[in-house]
């Protein structure tokens, strides 16, 4: 998996926050967080999230990122010094220790473009949930084809930056429907300049039935599927596949050190 340098390029990553803010996907999952002493935040980008809560503590907040501009992002934010932030990939780490609660939030679950990378973040998810521990992320329904609207025609923009002042932002997009995977180019233009910010990205849209068919095999069981982050239950047409579940009954993956364990 390359490093897209949407996240990984600094110059680009400082657009990040002017397109995604604090929505109804983190409500949702703060009151998840709610009775929780810790968590981790996978693909946990420029922290927003993992910030907040540690800033609203009391719990202890882990957040895995292997872009370091995004966590050097991060890190700045009121709330970042009481997070511990680790530059690493979700597919492989191992804290060897447990969390109340697991995230992936802002779509990051569809980086993983094939089935043995979700297969392989899923049971990283796994092998960090207490025994009553909650997971929750959110990938887009590929039925409801969200990037037939990322075109150049249907998504430019203009940006407020509070540091370079008025810029044009913009993507392209092919969409590969064997794979459902879709590659994206995004673009951003500082007005009155020349230099172009440009980026190419991959993002998987795998269907409810494949993420579903994952879970047991990594240990985990969904409780409900929810189809937004207003809390409607899935169904064919709703925006989001939203998967919140536990360790599968009975599972509970060995950890290297179990004396370890939090
Ligand atoms: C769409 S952003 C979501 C960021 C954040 N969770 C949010 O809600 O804004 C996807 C994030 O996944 C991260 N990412 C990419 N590959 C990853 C991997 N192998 N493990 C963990 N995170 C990864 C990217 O660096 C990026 O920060």
């Amino acid at each position: 998996m390359a490093e897209d340098g949407l996240y990984g390029d600094p110059d680009l990553a400082r657009f990040y926050d002017l397109e995604n803010g604090w929505a109804d996907d983190l409500d949702y999952c703060r009151d998840l967080a709610r009775s929780c002493s810790s968590v981790l935040d996978l693909g946990c980008g420029t922290g927003l999230f993992a910030a907040k809560l540690a800033q609203q503590g009391p719990v202890e907040v882990v957040g895995v990122d292997p872009a370091k501009a995004m966590l050097d992002i991060a890190v700045g934010r009121p709330g970042g010094e009481r997070v511990r932030w680790i530059e690493g990939d979700a597919r492989e780490l191992r804290l060897d220790r447990r969390f109340d609660l697991v995230v992936l939030t802002g779509h990051a679950f569809q980086v993983f473009l094939t089935d043995a990378d979700r297969a392989a973040v899923l049971t990283t998810i796994a092998c960090h949930l207490a025994p009553e521990g909650r997971f929750v992320f959110d990938s887009r329904n590929p039925r409801v084809q969200a990037w037939t609207k990322w075109t150049p025609d249907c998504s430019r923009r203009r940006l407020d930056h509070p540091e370079i002042g008025k810029v044009e932002a913009w993507n392209d997009v092919s969409h590969d429907p064997t794979t459902d995977v879709v590659a994206y180019g995004t673009y951003y233009k500082v007005e009155g300049g020349e230099r172009v910010y440009a980026s190419h990205s991959k993002i998987a849209f795998p269907s409810k039935m494949q993420i579903a068919s994952l879970m047991g095999a990594a240990g985990l069981m969904v409780l409900e599927w929810l189809g937004d982050w207003s809390g409607r239950v899935f169904t064919p047409t709703s925006p989001e596949i939203i998967p919140v579940g536990r360790l599968k009954t009975g599972s509970f993956p060995e950890l290297p050190n179990r004396l370890g364990n939090g």
